[in-house]
Protein backbone atom coordinates (compact mmCIF):
# COMPACT_ATOMS: atom_id res chain seq x y z
CA UNK A 1 0.00 0.00 0.00
CA UNK A 2 0.86 3.60 -0.88
CA UNK A 3 2.42 5.25 1.80
CA UNK A 4 -0.62 8.53 2.40
CA UNK A 5 1.20 11.34 2.43
CA UNK A 6 2.28 14.12 5.34
CA UNK A 7 -0.49 16.79 6.03
CA UNK A 8 2.19 19.12 5.12
CA UNK A 9 2.20 18.01 1.57
CA UNK A 10 -1.64 17.74 1.76
CA UNK A 11 -2.01 21.27 2.36
CA UNK A 12 0.36 22.44 -0.23
CA UNK A 13 -0.53 20.09 -3.23
CA UNK A 14 -3.93 18.88 -2.16
CA UNK A 15 -6.21 21.37 -4.84
CA UNK A 16 -4.38 19.59 -7.99
CA UNK A 17 -6.57 17.36 -9.77
CA UNK A 18 -9.80 19.43 -9.75
CA UNK A 19 -11.80 18.86 -12.65
CA UNK A 20 -11.11 20.61 -15.59
CA UNK A 21 -13.36 23.54 -16.79
CA UNK A 22 -14.11 25.57 -19.19
CA UNK A 23 -14.99 29.05 -17.37
CA UNK A 24 -16.34 31.70 -19.91
CA UNK A 25 -14.31 34.41 -19.00
CA UNK A 26 -11.09 34.91 -18.12
CA UNK A 27 -9.38 33.26 -14.86
CA UNK A 28 -7.37 35.05 -12.44
CA UNK A 29 -4.28 32.98 -12.17
CA UNK A 30 -2.52 34.22 -8.79
CA UNK A 31 0.52 32.16 -9.54
CA UNK A 32 3.72 33.81 -9.22
CA UNK A 33 6.00 30.75 -10.35
CA UNK A 34 5.05 27.94 -13.28
CA UNK A 35 5.95 24.48 -13.47
CA UNK A 36 8.74 23.35 -15.73
CA UNK A 37 8.41 19.38 -16.25
CA UNK A 38 12.11 19.02 -16.87
CA UNK A 39 15.50 20.47 -17.01
CA UNK A 40 15.01 20.50 -21.02
CA UNK A 41 11.67 22.55 -20.63
CA UNK A 42 13.50 24.70 -17.80
CA UNK A 43 16.49 25.34 -20.63
CA UNK A 44 13.67 25.93 -23.22
CA UNK A 45 12.58 29.39 -21.88
CA UNK A 46 15.67 31.12 -22.72
CA UNK A 47 15.90 30.42 -26.14
CA UNK A 48 11.84 29.61 -27.13
CA UNK A 49 10.30 32.13 -29.57
CA UNK A 50 7.13 31.59 -27.31
CA UNK A 51 8.71 30.79 -24.13
CA UNK A 52 6.21 29.11 -21.27
CA UNK A 53 5.60 31.10 -18.12
CA UNK A 54 8.48 31.25 -15.69
CA UNK A 55 7.51 34.02 -12.89
CA UNK A 56 4.59 36.41 -12.75
CA UNK A 57 6.73 39.36 -12.39
CA UNK A 58 8.03 38.23 -16.36
CA UNK A 59 4.70 37.51 -17.42
CA UNK A 60 1.00 36.14 -16.13
CA UNK A 61 -1.77 35.00 -17.91
CA UNK A 62 -4.02 36.74 -16.62
CA UNK A 63 -2.29 40.02 -17.32
CA UNK A 64 -1.19 38.58 -20.86
CA UNK A 65 -4.78 38.59 -21.42
CA UNK A 66 -5.99 42.79 -20.51
CA UNK A 67 -2.63 42.78 -22.80
CA UNK A 68 -4.00 41.19 -26.07
CA UNK A 69 -6.98 43.15 -25.65
CA UNK A 70 -5.88 46.58 -25.01
CA UNK A 71 -2.73 46.08 -28.43
CA UNK A 72 -5.44 44.78 -30.15
CA UNK A 73 -7.69 47.77 -29.43
CA UNK A 74 -5.22 49.84 -30.69
CA UNK A 75 -3.89 47.85 -33.64
CA UNK A 76 -0.92 47.24 -32.06
CA UNK A 77 1.36 44.24 -32.19
CA UNK A 78 1.93 43.93 -28.17
CA UNK A 79 1.20 45.72 -24.72
CA UNK A 80 3.15 45.90 -21.45
CA UNK A 81 0.78 46.81 -18.57
CA UNK A 82 2.15 47.96 -15.06
CA UNK A 83 0.89 48.65 -11.32
CA UNK A 84 -0.35 52.43 -12.02
CA UNK A 85 0.06 55.11 -15.50
CA UNK A 86 2.87 56.68 -13.31
CA UNK A 87 4.59 53.54 -13.33
CA UNK A 88 4.56 52.79 -16.77
CA UNK A 89 5.27 56.39 -17.95
CA UNK A 90 8.43 56.23 -16.20
CA UNK A 91 9.54 52.74 -17.05
CA UNK A 92 8.93 53.98 -20.87
CA UNK A 93 10.64 56.89 -20.23
CA UNK A 94 13.36 55.83 -18.03
CA UNK A 95 14.06 53.18 -21.06
CA UNK A 96 13.42 54.91 -24.16
CA UNK A 97 15.00 58.29 -22.87
CA UNK A 98 18.42 56.42 -22.05
CA UNK A 99 21.39 58.30 -22.18
CA UNK A 100 19.73 60.54 -23.91
CA UNK A 101 17.13 63.94 -23.93
CA UNK A 102 13.47 63.66 -23.19
CA UNK A 103 11.33 66.43 -25.05
CA UNK A 104 7.63 66.94 -23.99
CA UNK A 105 5.12 69.49 -23.97
CA UNK A 106 4.25 71.25 -21.14
CA UNK A 107 1.03 70.36 -21.30
CA UNK A 108 1.10 67.20 -19.88
CA UNK A 109 -0.34 65.32 -16.61
CA UNK A 110 1.12 66.68 -13.69
CA UNK A 111 2.63 63.73 -12.08
CA UNK A 112 4.69 63.03 -15.51
CA UNK A 113 5.64 66.79 -15.93
CA UNK A 114 7.19 66.12 -12.16
CA UNK A 115 8.49 63.57 -13.02
CA UNK A 116 10.50 65.13 -15.96
CA UNK A 117 11.13 68.20 -14.39
CA UNK A 118 12.11 66.87 -11.30
CA UNK A 119 13.13 63.49 -10.90
CA UNK A 120 14.53 62.49 -14.33
CA UNK A 121 17.47 64.87 -14.79
CA UNK A 122 19.02 63.60 -10.98
CA UNK A 123 18.38 60.01 -12.86
CA UNK A 124 20.71 61.49 -15.61
CA UNK A 125 17.95 62.02 -18.24
CA UNK A 126 18.09 65.02 -20.02
CA UNK A 127 14.78 67.53 -20.19
CA UNK A 128 13.44 70.07 -22.32
CA UNK A 129 9.76 71.20 -22.73
CA UNK A 130 8.71 72.73 -25.64
CA UNK A 131 5.82 73.61 -27.29
CA UNK A 132 4.08 71.66 -29.87
CA UNK A 133 5.06 74.42 -32.72
CA UNK A 134 8.39 73.90 -31.80
CA UNK A 135 8.39 70.57 -32.21
CA UNK A 136 7.09 70.22 -35.16
CA UNK A 137 9.10 72.83 -36.97
CA UNK A 138 12.02 70.58 -35.19
CA UNK A 139 13.33 73.68 -33.39
CA UNK A 140 13.04 71.76 -30.23
CA UNK A 141 14.87 69.03 -31.22
CA UNK A 142 18.50 67.52 -31.52
CA UNK A 143 20.69 64.65 -32.22
CA UNK A 144 20.41 63.83 -28.56
CA UNK A 145 16.52 63.70 -28.58
CA UNK A 146 15.28 60.01 -28.14
CA UNK A 147 11.82 60.31 -27.18
CA UNK A 148 9.39 63.03 -27.78
CA UNK A 149 6.12 62.58 -25.04
CA UNK A 150 2.79 64.52 -25.54
CA UNK A 151 -0.52 63.97 -24.35
CA UNK A 152 -3.73 64.37 -26.63
CA UNK A 153 -6.79 65.55 -25.72
CA UNK A 154 -4.31 67.26 -22.73
CA UNK A 155 -5.13 67.88 -19.13
CA UNK A 156 -6.96 69.92 -17.87
CA UNK A 157 -7.47 72.38 -20.70
CA UNK A 158 -8.85 69.68 -23.53
CA UNK A 159 -6.69 71.01 -25.92
CA UNK A 160 -5.99 68.81 -28.84
CA UNK A 161 -2.19 67.93 -30.60
CA UNK A 162 -1.79 67.68 -33.85
CA UNK A 163 -0.87 63.76 -33.25
CA UNK A 164 0.73 62.81 -37.17
CA UNK A 165 2.68 66.29 -37.70
CA UNK A 166 4.55 65.40 -34.06
CA UNK A 167 5.12 62.08 -34.76
CA UNK A 168 6.11 62.49 -38.27
CA UNK A 169 8.63 65.44 -37.20
CA UNK A 170 10.16 63.00 -34.41
CA UNK A 171 10.18 60.00 -36.90
CA UNK A 172 12.44 62.39 -39.28
CA UNK A 173 14.88 62.86 -37.07
CA UNK A 174 15.02 59.06 -35.65
CA UNK A 175 13.52 60.09 -32.18
CA UNK A 176 10.64 58.06 -30.64
CA UNK A 177 6.92 59.86 -30.19
CA UNK A 178 4.98 58.75 -27.52
CA UNK A 179 1.53 59.81 -26.67
CA UNK A 180 -0.39 59.96 -23.69
CA UNK A 181 -3.85 58.93 -25.12
CA UNK A 182 -5.85 58.47 -21.96
CA UNK A 183 -8.77 61.02 -22.38
CA UNK A 184 -9.29 59.56 -25.85
CA UNK A 185 -8.79 55.42 -25.16
CA UNK A 186 -8.75 53.30 -28.23
CA UNK A 187 -12.39 54.28 -28.83
CA UNK A 188 -11.67 57.75 -29.95
CA UNK A 189 -8.20 58.33 -31.29
CA UNK A 190 -5.63 55.51 -32.81
CA UNK A 191 -2.14 57.50 -32.54
CA UNK A 192 -0.50 54.92 -34.10
CA UNK A 193 -2.43 54.84 -37.60
CA UNK A 194 -1.51 58.88 -37.18
CA UNK A 195 2.42 57.44 -37.25
CA UNK A 196 2.82 57.53 -33.47
CA UNK A 197 5.44 54.82 -31.91
CA UNK A 198 4.00 53.79 -28.71
CA UNK A 199 1.24 54.95 -27.42
CA UNK A 200 0.48 55.54 -23.08
CA UNK A 201 -2.95 54.76 -21.14
CA UNK A 202 -3.75 55.75 -17.58
CA UNK A 203 -6.02 52.56 -17.56
CA UNK A 204 -7.04 53.65 -14.39
CA UNK A 205 -9.08 55.85 -16.28
CA UNK A 206 -11.49 54.90 -19.26
CA UNK A 207 -9.95 51.26 -19.76
CA UNK A 208 -10.82 49.94 -16.29
CA UNK A 209 -13.67 52.99 -15.88
CA UNK A 210 -15.14 51.48 -12.45
CA UNK A 211 -12.42 53.99 -10.34
CA UNK A 212 -11.48 50.77 -8.75
CA UNK A 213 -8.46 49.97 -10.48
CA UNK A 214 -5.09 51.68 -11.03
CA UNK A 215 -3.17 50.55 -14.07
CA UNK A 216 -1.12 51.90 -16.88
CA UNK A 217 -0.35 50.41 -20.52
CA UNK A 218 2.09 51.10 -23.62
CA UNK A 219 1.28 49.71 -26.58
CA UNK A 220 3.48 49.56 -30.30
CA UNK A 221 5.50 47.41 -31.97
CA UNK A 222 6.77 43.80 -30.67
CA UNK A 223 9.90 44.85 -30.43
CA UNK A 224 9.77 48.03 -28.16
CA UNK A 225 7.27 46.28 -25.84
CA UNK A 226 9.53 43.31 -25.47
CA UNK A 227 12.21 45.91 -24.46
CA UNK A 228 9.84 48.21 -21.90
CA UNK A 229 8.65 44.60 -20.58
CA UNK A 230 12.64 43.53 -19.96
CA UNK A 231 12.58 46.92 -18.11
CA UNK A 232 9.52 45.91 -16.01
CA UNK A 233 11.04 43.07 -14.94
CA UNK A 234 13.97 45.31 -13.31
CA UNK A 235 11.50 48.09 -12.33
CA UNK A 236 9.45 45.96 -10.94
CA UNK A 237 5.99 47.71 -11.55
CA UNK A 238 3.76 44.79 -12.57
CA UNK A 239 0.01 44.77 -12.51
CA UNK A 240 -1.59 41.92 -10.19
CA UNK A 241 -3.62 39.50 -11.79
CA UNK A 242 -6.59 40.14 -9.74
CA UNK A 243 -6.36 44.13 -11.08
CA UNK A 244 -5.70 42.40 -14.79
CA UNK A 245 -8.86 40.23 -13.98
CA UNK A 246 -10.86 43.29 -13.04
CA UNK A 247 -9.50 45.49 -15.95
CA UNK A 248 -10.34 42.61 -18.39
CA UNK A 249 -14.15 42.76 -17.20
CA UNK A 250 -14.15 47.02 -17.19
CA UNK A 251 -12.81 46.75 -21.07
CA UNK A 252 -15.86 44.63 -22.26
CA UNK A 253 -18.25 48.08 -22.18
CA UNK A 254 -15.65 50.84 -23.13
CA UNK A 255 -17.04 51.45 -26.32
CA UNK A 256 -20.46 51.76 -24.76
CA UNK A 257 -19.49 54.00 -21.89
CA UNK A 258 -16.90 55.99 -24.10
CA UNK A 259 -19.80 56.43 -26.39
CA UNK A 260 -22.38 57.67 -24.06
CA UNK A 261 -19.85 59.71 -21.91
CA UNK A 262 -19.56 61.66 -25.63
CA UNK A 263 -22.80 62.54 -26.21
CA UNK A 264 -23.76 63.63 -22.38
CA UNK A 265 -20.34 65.54 -22.54
CA UNK A 266 -20.84 67.24 -25.57
CA UNK A 267 -24.85 67.85 -24.25
CA UNK A 268 -23.42 69.69 -21.07
CA UNK A 269 -20.72 71.58 -23.11
CA UNK A 270 -23.29 73.25 -25.40
CA UNK A 271 -25.34 74.31 -22.36
CA UNK A 272 -22.57 75.64 -20.76
CA UNK A 273 -21.16 77.84 -23.42
CA UNK A 274 -24.38 79.73 -23.96
CA UNK A 275 -24.53 80.21 -20.08
CA UNK A 276 -24.08 84.14 -19.05
CA UNK A 277 -22.33 82.56 -15.56
CA UNK A 278 -19.79 81.03 -17.67
CA UNK A 279 -16.93 82.52 -19.11
CA UNK A 280 -15.52 79.82 -21.28
CA UNK A 281 -15.74 76.34 -22.22
CA UNK A 282 -13.18 73.57 -23.48
CA UNK A 283 -14.47 71.19 -25.39
CA UNK A 284 -13.19 70.47 -28.86
CA UNK A 285 -16.40 69.16 -29.93
CA UNK A 286 -17.87 72.17 -29.72
CA UNK A 287 -17.80 73.87 -33.31
CA UNK A 288 -16.41 77.61 -32.42
CA UNK A 289 -13.26 75.79 -29.60
CA UNK A 290 -9.75 76.40 -31.45
CA UNK A 291 -8.84 72.94 -31.63
CA UNK A 292 -12.26 71.81 -33.49
CA UNK A 293 -10.89 71.62 -37.06
CA UNK A 294 -8.54 69.05 -36.06
CA UNK A 295 -11.04 66.89 -34.67
CA UNK A 296 -11.76 65.67 -38.38
CA UNK A 297 -8.78 63.97 -38.45
CA UNK A 298 -7.86 63.19 -35.27
CA UNK A 299 -11.06 62.46 -33.32
CA UNK A 300 -14.29 62.03 -36.00
CA UNK A 301 -16.36 60.18 -33.90
CA UNK A 302 -16.37 62.65 -30.64
CA UNK A 303 -13.82 64.17 -27.68
CA UNK A 304 -14.67 61.76 -24.97
CA UNK A 305 -16.39 62.53 -21.47
CA UNK A 306 -13.90 64.96 -19.83
CA UNK A 307 -14.55 68.95 -20.56
CA UNK A 308 -13.32 72.16 -18.41
CA UNK A 309 -15.12 75.24 -17.63
CA UNK A 310 -14.14 78.61 -16.40
CA UNK A 311 -16.01 80.89 -13.93
CA UNK A 312 -15.75 84.00 -12.78
CA UNK A 313 -13.60 85.23 -9.45
CA UNK A 314 -10.53 82.77 -9.97
CA UNK A 315 -9.98 79.84 -7.54
CA UNK A 316 -12.52 81.21 -5.27
CA UNK A 317 -15.23 81.34 -7.51
CA UNK A 318 -14.70 77.90 -9.33
CA UNK A 319 -14.39 77.11 -5.44
CA UNK A 320 -17.98 77.88 -5.07
CA UNK A 321 -19.39 76.15 -7.90
CA UNK A 322 -17.11 73.35 -6.98
CA UNK A 323 -18.91 72.92 -3.18
CA UNK A 324 -21.96 73.27 -4.30
CA UNK A 325 -22.68 70.43 -6.40
CA UNK A 326 -24.48 67.62 -4.89
CA UNK A 327 -24.57 64.79 -7.78
CA UNK A 328 -20.71 65.68 -9.46
CA UNK A 329 -18.53 63.76 -7.06
CA UNK A 330 -15.97 66.08 -5.97
CA UNK A 331 -13.01 63.95 -6.23
CA UNK A 332 -9.48 63.38 -8.25
CA UNK A 333 -9.53 61.06 -11.30
CA UNK A 334 -11.77 60.86 -14.45
CA UNK A 335 -13.17 58.29 -17.20
CA UNK A 336 -15.61 56.82 -14.69
CA UNK A 337 -19.24 55.50 -14.64
CA UNK A 338 -19.60 58.20 -11.80
CA UNK A 339 -19.16 61.78 -12.89
CA UNK A 340 -15.88 63.47 -11.42
CA UNK A 341 -15.59 67.03 -10.48
CA UNK A 342 -11.47 68.68 -9.63
CA UNK A 343 -9.94 71.79 -9.66
CA UNK A 344 -6.68 71.64 -11.32
CA UNK A 345 -5.06 74.19 -8.92
CA UNK A 346 -5.80 71.76 -6.29
CA UNK A 347 -5.19 68.95 -7.95
CA UNK A 348 -2.70 67.85 -11.28
CA UNK A 349 -1.28 71.16 -11.25
CA UNK A 350 -0.94 72.38 -7.58
CA UNK A 351 1.92 73.75 -6.56
CA UNK A 352 3.03 75.09 -10.02
CA UNK A 353 4.01 78.73 -10.78
CA UNK A 354 1.89 81.31 -12.37
CA UNK A 355 4.21 80.98 -15.10
CA UNK A 356 3.80 77.15 -15.18
CA UNK A 357 0.07 77.53 -14.95
CA UNK A 358 -0.24 79.82 -18.13
CA UNK A 359 2.49 77.16 -20.03
CA UNK A 360 -0.40 74.91 -19.60
CA UNK A 361 -2.88 77.17 -20.20
CA UNK A 362 -4.46 76.53 -16.89
CA UNK A 363 -6.91 79.29 -15.78
CA UNK A 364 -7.26 80.01 -12.01
CA UNK A 365 -11.15 79.82 -12.07
CA UNK A 366 -11.27 76.33 -13.81
CA UNK A 367 -13.22 73.31 -12.89
CA UNK A 368 -13.09 69.87 -14.74
CA UNK A 369 -15.19 67.90 -15.17
CA UNK A 370 -15.12 64.08 -16.30
CA UNK A 371 -18.76 62.93 -17.31
CA UNK A 372 -20.07 59.09 -16.34
CA UNK A 373 -22.90 57.38 -17.13
CA UNK A 374 -25.69 59.73 -14.98
CA UNK A 375 -28.77 61.05 -17.14
CA UNK A 376 -27.91 64.11 -18.72
CA UNK A 377 -30.63 65.97 -17.51
CA UNK A 378 -30.07 65.54 -13.70
CA UNK A 379 -26.36 66.31 -14.64
CA UNK A 380 -27.53 69.45 -15.85
CA UNK A 381 -29.60 70.25 -12.75
CA UNK A 382 -26.58 69.75 -10.54
CA UNK A 383 -24.04 72.03 -12.52
CA UNK A 384 -27.00 74.73 -13.00
CA UNK A 385 -27.71 74.94 -9.40
CA UNK A 386 -23.89 74.97 -8.25
CA UNK A 387 -23.66 78.00 -10.56
CA UNK A 388 -26.75 79.72 -9.43
C1 LIG B 1 -3.57 61.86 -18.64
C2 LIG B 1 -3.01 61.06 -17.51
N1 LIG B 1 -1.84 60.44 -17.70
C3 LIG B 1 -1.27 59.71 -16.70
C4 LIG B 1 -1.86 59.61 -15.46
C5 LIG B 1 -1.20 58.79 -14.37
O1 LIG B 1 -1.87 57.58 -14.26
P1 LIG B 1 -2.10 56.77 -12.87
O2 LIG B 1 -2.90 57.65 -11.96
O3 LIG B 1 -2.83 55.55 -13.34
O4 LIG B 1 -0.76 56.46 -12.32
C6 LIG B 1 -3.08 60.25 -15.23
C7 LIG B 1 -3.73 60.17 -13.90
O5 LIG B 1 -4.57 60.98 -13.55
C8 LIG B 1 -3.66 60.99 -16.28
O6 LIG B 1 -4.83 61.65 -16.12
Amino acid sequence: MARKQGIGTILVHGAHGVAPSRPVTESIVRSVTYHFDTAAESEQYYHAEDPPYLYSRYENPTVRGAEAIIAAAEGAEDCALFASGMAAATTALLTFGRGGEVVATPYIYGGVYRFLRDEAPRLGLSVKFADAAEIISGAALSTATRVVWFETPANPTIRLLDIAAISSAARSRGTLSIVDSTFASPILQKPLTLGTDLVFHSATKYLNGHSDVLAGAVVGDAVRIRELSLMRRIYGGNLDAGAAYELIRGMKTLEVRVRRQCETALELARRLSRDRRVERVLYPALGDDPDHPLTQQQMPDGCGGVFSFVVPGGLPGASRVYDRLQLVARAASLGSVESLVSLPLLSSHHGFSDAELARAGVDKGMLRVSVGLESVEDLWEDLDRALS
